[in-house]
Formats: C-alpha cells, structure tokens, sequence
C-alpha cells in the first residue's frame, strides 16, 4: 500500500505569519492518514519546522554542492539542518526561470540522498510538446535524465507536472492523467525495477484543488498531489489532504 501523499509547493509565497496557515492545518488535519508536506519559501523552513507536528517540510530547490562559493543557493545539508525532510528538484519554474537541465536536476537529487532528504523529483511536458504529441516521450527522456538509478521508493517521490497545467486552472481529463500516471510508472520501472515502481509515490500536479482533488487521487497510479495556489490557504488545502487521506 502506498501512502498518499498531500505536497503544498508555496513557492515565492508567505511571510513569518504564514506560520497560522500550517497551524490551522495541523490542528484540523493533524491526524490524518495522508503524509503531508509543507515547501515554503527557504527561510521558513525553521519557522514551520517548529509547527510541522506530524507533518513534514521540504525546501523548494538545493545546489548539487554540500557548500561552497555559491552566492544565494542553499545546500540540502543546511536545509536538512533547517527542519526539511524533503526538498523539490526539477520544478518547471525552477528549469524554466535557471535553466536547469535534467542532469542538474539529478546531481541535486543526489545532494538530497546525500544530505538525507527525500527528493520531490518534477518532470513534466509544455504545451507546445503536448500539442506536438511529445507527452510520454518528454516525461520519458525527464525521467532519464532526471532520475539517478540510486533513487529508491523511501528517498524520491515523482511528480507529473504538466506545464500548462500550473497556475491555468486547466488539467489533462482524467483518462489522461490515468494515461501518463501508468506510462510512468512503467517508466519507473524500466530505471529503476518494478518492485521500486510498485512503491514509489507519483503525484499529479498542475491546478489541483479541493474541486478536483478526489477524482484525480483515486486514480490508480496517482498517489497524491503536488499543490501551488491551492496549498497557500488552510481552507483549500484542508479538503485536499481529506481528498488523499480517501
Ligand atoms: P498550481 O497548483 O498553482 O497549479 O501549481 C502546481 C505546481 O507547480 C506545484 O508544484
């Protein structure tokens, strides 16, 4: 059985009092079965690590390197020592807006393993590549590239993030998530073996919100969400973890 997981990615969001949405969270839901997981802005890690109770927090991005001459970027190690227990890497924005490659993206999955941290791993096809028909040979290459054959079902969790579907209020249909979700595990397993497949969490994300979260959960191969603008308020995101806790 795989649990589901709830991700909330604030992304360039929050102030020190955002610290009342975790709470608010964790004293509703803060016995829920799903395994939920706080990505705030870098320097609320140790402000929410303090409120997280039962819930996890993660960084949003880390460099490949433990330290070292690299004006404004953060280790795993010192987000480790922060609070996080999990860090996202390969997020769209962050390939979109830094220029990361797949590669980059791997070395800093490997600084997560190395640091301790379970890495949130994105991949995920643009529009012009979904028009072109490119989905599962995008996320594919992505997975490739992205995915170091170190990765286990305990230190990654995958997340489909279609890039059109972040921020839009727009989603694949259902049968199309189900679709990539099982090509993706596939995927998985041909990297990694079936019984790593057969464990590893694959989130869905890309304008999940309390509207939507249940149907998008209950597939099969969809063991959670990784949530944006839905994750900033308690009151959106309290129905999402209900939706993965089923
Ligand atoms: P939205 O939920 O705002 O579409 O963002 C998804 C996302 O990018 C999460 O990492």
């Amino acid at each position: 059985m795989r649990r589901k997981i709830a991700a909330g990615n604030w992304k360039m969001n929050g102030t020190r009092a955002s610290r009342a949405v975790l709470e608010a969270l964790v004293r509703d839901h803060g016995d829920t079965a799903a395994e939920v997981i706080i990505c705030p802005p870098a320097p609320l890690i140790p402000i929410l690590a303090d409120a997280a109770g039962a819930f996890s927090i993660g960084g949003q991005d880390c460099h490949a390197a433990a330290s070292g001459p690299h004006t404004g970027d953060i280790s795993a190690e010192t987000l480790k020592d922060c609070g996080a227990s999990h860090v996202i890497v390969g997020h769209s924005e962050r390939r979109a807006d830094h220029g990361e490659s797949d590669a980059d993206v791997l070395a800093k999955a490997e600084a997560a393993y190395r640091a301790g941290l379970v890495a949130i791993i994105c991949v995920g096809e643009t529009e012009a590549e979904r028009d072109a028909g490119q989905t599962t040979a995008v996320v594919a290459r992505q997975i490739e590239g992205s995915v170091t054959t170190s990765a286990t079902a305990e230190n990654t969790v995958i997340a489909y993030e279609p890039v059109w579907a972040i921020g839009t209020g727009r989603t694949p249909s259902i049968d199309e998530i189900a679709e990539t979700h099982a090509a993706l595990r596939a995927m998985v397993a041909k990297r990694l073996g079936s019984e790593t497949a057969a464990a590893m969490r694959l989130l869905y994300g890309g304008s999940v919100k309390p509207g939507n979260a249940a149907e998008i959960f209950a597939l099969e191969d969809v063991d959670g969400g990784l949530v944006g603008g839905a994750s900033l308020k308690a009151e959106d995101f309290g129905p999402i973890i209900d939706a993965a806790a089923g």
